[in-house]
């Protein structure tokens, strides 16, 4: 039987952080052994807020060394950056032609971004949708791998599917749907105490700091008092520090530090150090294996010229059928 084929990315714009990883990368590690997976680091997509020219390569390179260091196997997935398939940009010119102003205008992360940024809400922000879904549907992936976040863009990208399907009277491209090895998809919170785990939300633990980093950065996590009744509501903050903490944790520790929040004997000093040396057992292996990757040049560029050759062969194939489906021929 064919395997399903899973596509997945994540932007170029500096170290992934913890939501990252819990929210797509770890199920990037799990899914290359069953699945026909490629996976990307997205460019174009980081160019959308117009970072500094400069840092780019570097954080393409960063990204490369990190999917490496957490597993990702050249031999038994297909990796690569975004702008060596430049096939995208075409697929993605394509299906500009059947999305629409209102729905893009609607979407919950360019509302977002434009009130970030509001001197520059460009084209590609606006667009951000349809190049996502160009990047999947150009493999034709059944499943993606992210985290909450980024459901209502893969809805759109459905929509866009089914709209171009019915409209030229065919089946070629596929829906994609979200995937979760463990259930649903999850939103990893920040340490801020509200609001998801984000580089511009600045609250992030990335994967490469050190263990003091991460020490310090969860003691300062938002708290509030500790509760004095049993069975009163648990604030957003401490949710969020529980959701953490079940990430990292045994389910049995988790357990017991929610028992002790429930009969008030809870020390929050305690809980986070628990959450810290749970995050510091997830990150500190692919750290060490990050910083030899991260040096080795001739390897990361071998690995990033042979999945760019290995992807553009593909994606050319969907990419001439969208052309002709379309009425682009020569004469
Ligand atoms: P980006 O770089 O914002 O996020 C990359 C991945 O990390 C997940 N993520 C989180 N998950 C849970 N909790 C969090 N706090 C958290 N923060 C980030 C995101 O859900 C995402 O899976 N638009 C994509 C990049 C992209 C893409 C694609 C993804 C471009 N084309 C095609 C899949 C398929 C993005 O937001 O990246």
């Amino acid at each position: 039987m064919e395997k399903k084929i899973v596509l997945s990315g994540i932007r170029a714009t500096g170290h992934l952080h913890l939501g990252n990883y819990y929210g797509a990368l770890r199920n990037f590690v799990e899914m290359q052994q069953e699945y026909d997976c490629r996976y990307f680091i997205a460019d174009y997509h980081s160019l959308t807020t117009q970072p500094d020219a400069s840092l780019l390569n570097d954080n393409v390179r960063s990204i490369l060394a990190e999917y490496l260091a957490a597993g990702l196997d050249p031999n038994r997935c297909m990796l690569y950056v975004q702008s060596d398939v430049p096939e995208t940009c075409e697929f993605y010119t394509l299906l500009n032609m059947h999305a629409y102003l209102g729905e893009l205008e609607k979407t919950v992360a360019f509302k977002d971004k434009a009130r970030k940024q509001p001197n520059n809400v460009n084209a590609g922000l606006l667009t951000y949708p349809v190049l996502m879904a160009a990047d999947i549907l150009q493999h034709k992936a059944h499943y993606v791998p992210v985290g909450k976040d980024q459901l209502q863009h893969l809805e759109m990208a459905r929509n866009f599917a089914n709209r171009f399907n019915h409209f030229y009277g065919c089946d070629f491209l596929v829906p994609p749907y979200p995937y979760e090895a463990k259930g649903e998809p999850v939103k990893v919170p920040g340490l801020d105490g509200s609001g998801k785990m984000g580089k511009s939300e600045g609250n992030c633990i990335f994967l490469n700091d050190d263990d003091r980093t991460v020490e310090r950065k969860v003691r300062k996590a938002v708290t509030d008092m500790t509760p004095t009744e049993p069975d009163s509501p648990m604030s957003e903050p401490i949710q969020n520090l529980f959701v953490l903490l079940r990430l990292v944790a045994e389910k049995s520790v988790a357990d017991q530090y929610l028992a002790a929040w429930n009969d008030c004997s809870i020390r929050y000093g305690d809980l986070k150090k628990e959450i810290a040396q749970g995050i510091i057992k997830v990150i500190s292996p692919m750290r060490e294996r990050y910083e030899q990757l991260y040096a080795d040049t001739d390897y990361l560029n071998k690995v990033r010229r042979e999945g760019a050759e290995r992807v553009r062969a593909i994606v050319r194939e969907s990419l001439d059928e969208m052309r002709r489906l379309m009425g682009i021929r020569m004469f």
